[in-house]
């Protein structure tokens, strides 16, 4: 656990609160053509089954990724993890809105374990467009685990 006040340690620091309500706002098809175009450059030779991800941040960047497959199949890398890494690389803030694509460029769900990094970084306010429309991650993954539950054991790191 990183020491208080690490500001190394501090991409999402007090970044925490629900992301701001820009439903309205924000522009679905660009977001989904930048996540099929992302889906269009995935490495993906043995599952065949490229993946595309795009995400809006609070600040109005947009981050992007696509599935990264290794021979090794374990080591597989989801769209979602790419597209958090360039959110944190780049400077951090808040996902608020997401849209995954498959092969056919229709909305694809996250795995499970990409919907904990959307809630990691997104929070229950995250919006992410479903093949059932768009839905806020607190219908997509009810009940989380999340930053807030280290408080019983002294907290998530500053
Ligand atoms: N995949 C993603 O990139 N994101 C998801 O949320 C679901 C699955 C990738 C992993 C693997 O490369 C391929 O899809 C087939 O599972």
């Amino acid at each position: 656990m990183p020491p208080d006040g690490d500001q190394r340690y501090a991409a999402d620091a007090g970044a925490r609160p629900s992301s701001p309500v820009v439903g309205d706002q924000v522009d679905w098809d660009a977001l989904r053509a930048k996540a099929t175009e992302l889906m269009r450059r995935a490495y993906a030779p043995y599952s065949k089954f490229p993946v595309g991800v795009a995400g809006l941040v609070d600040d109005g960047r947009v981050v992007a990724g696509c599935n990264v497959e290794n021979a090794a199949y374990g080591v597989a890398l989801c769209a979602e993890c790419g597209m958090v890494s360039e959110l944190v690389a780049t400077g951090g803030g808040r996902l608020v809105a997401v849209s995954c694509v498959g092969i056919d460029a229709q909305p694809l769900m996250p795995c499970g374990r990409c919907r904990q990094l959307l809630w990691e970084h997104g929070g229950a306010d995250c919006l992410l467009l479903t093949p059932q429309g768009v839905l806020p991650m607190r219908e997509v993954l009810p009940q989380a685990f999340g930053p807030d539950n280290l408080s019983i054991a002294g907290g998530a790191p500053a």
